[in-house]
């Protein structure tokens, strides 16, 4: 049967499972690179596949405009597009308008796209993004929610939160795939710990496949941020998944990891790479820095990349931020370094050191730059 979650091993918080997808087991905890319109930016699936990565993330609002609902059901689905044989998880499309470009406006019937070409608008409905999230064919959809910034205070709040509650509902109803697709639902409730409560007692009730953590990581305190997360975390069912959207960064990761998250996604990884970047044991390095320039050491000596096999940080350095082939080393590297971070995570759980994993991690991380 798919869909279903068991939990390995527990340790403190945290714990390592396995969701059972239609594509191929989905090991947890686990980092899942973005491919935005079908592709990584820079990596291909035979890459993302040679680093042993279960799942990548798709989104519909993307996808929808470029190649579109009709060719993605004329080709059967992204998956079929573009040769990738593991699983997808698609975002629902409304909040990278509203969030990202600031495109959109909300109404009860749905997200409403100012379009940019003259015209009318464009309404997507959870109706429509769940159908052109059948027609991308994903594993896991996200529910269309209604999204306000983190830092957002007053009635707006309330009112996102329960409209997401509502069109959860309308996403469920609207599923034509529900044995080959699952959806999750997204909790909201921005900074407020009783509307998040609310979002989670009606969003477990409907019994979803998964659950999101929604409409953190916007500016707001970390602080503020783990609260968040951790009551979540607290109150969501065992024995499904839990995913914390847009997180992220390599500490951030780990601390929800101990707070008992299993799934996260970033586009970090791969925009830090295009900027020269890399994540590596002992921390971010700028490798368009001078000091790399006669440093024919491994770029990460704990990774056993493609990239960390065969160059040198005397080589990325050349070509770090002026070539193409730069963004794609760094960028398979970054994406490595993820998936490896979160196996280490699942590894340490399964062996009842995750406590020591983490303070080794923070202590590599953090070197002492006297
Ligand atoms: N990506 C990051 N945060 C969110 C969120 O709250 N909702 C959706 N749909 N996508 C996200
Ligand atoms: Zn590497």
């Amino acid at each position: 049967m798919s869909f279903t979650f068991s939990v390995g091993a527990e340790h403190t918080m945290a714990r390592s499972g396995v969701f059972d997808l239609p594509h191929c087991p989905l090991r947890t905890p686990v980092f899942m690179p973005v491919a935005t319109q079908g592709a990584m930016k820079g990596v291909t699936s035979a890459q993302l596949e040679e680093l042993d990565c279960e799942i990548i993330l798709g989104n519909t609002y993307h996808l929808g405009l470029k190649p579109g609902e009709e060719t993605l059901r004329a080709v059967g689905g992204v998956h079929e597009l573009q040769s990738w044989k593991r699983n997808i998880l698609t975002d629902s499309g409304g909040f990278q308008m509203v969030s990202l470009l600031k495109l959109a406006t909300i109404t009860e019937e749905g997200v409403v796209f100012q379009s940019t070409h003259g015209g009318g608008d464009l309404l997507l409905k959870p109706e429509d993004s769940i159908r052109i999230q059948n027609a991308i064919g994903g594993d896991i959809m996200m529910q269309l929610d209604d999204v306000v910034h983190v830092l957002t205070t007053g009635p707006r709040v309330e009112e996102a939160m329960y409209r997401s509650i509502r069109w959860l509902d309308r996403c469920l109803k609207a599923n034509q795939r529900p044995k080959e697709q699952c959806i999750f639902g997204i909790i909201q409730g921005a900074l407020d710990p009783k509307l998040r409560d609310i979002c989670l007692a009606e969003m477990i009730a409907r019994d979803c496949k998964g659950y999101a953590i929604g409409g953190l990581s916007g500016g707001e305190a970390k602080d503020d941020f783990w609260k968040i997360v951790a009551l979540c975390a607290k109150t969501l069912p065992k024995n499904k998944p839990r995913y914390c959207m847009g997180v992220g960064y390599p500490v951030d990761i780990v601390v929800c990891i101990a707070l008992g998250v299993d799934m996260f996604d970033c586009v970090y990884a791969c925009r830090t790479a295009r900027f020269g970047s890399a994540l590596t044991s002992v921390g971010k390095l700028q490798l368009s820095k001078r000091n790399f320039a006669n440093d024919s050491g491994a770029l990460d000596p704990d990774c056993s990349c493609p990239t960390c096999k065969q160059f040198t940080r005397a080589y990325l350095h050349v070509v770090a931020t002026k070539e193409t082939i730069g963004a794609t080393l760094l960028s398979v590297h970054n994406i490595a370094y993820l998936l490896n971070l979160t196996r280490k995570c699942r590894k340490a759980i399964e062996e009842n050191r995750f406590p020591e994993m983490v303070q080794n991690f923070m202590l590599s991380y953090h070197p002492d730059k006297k």
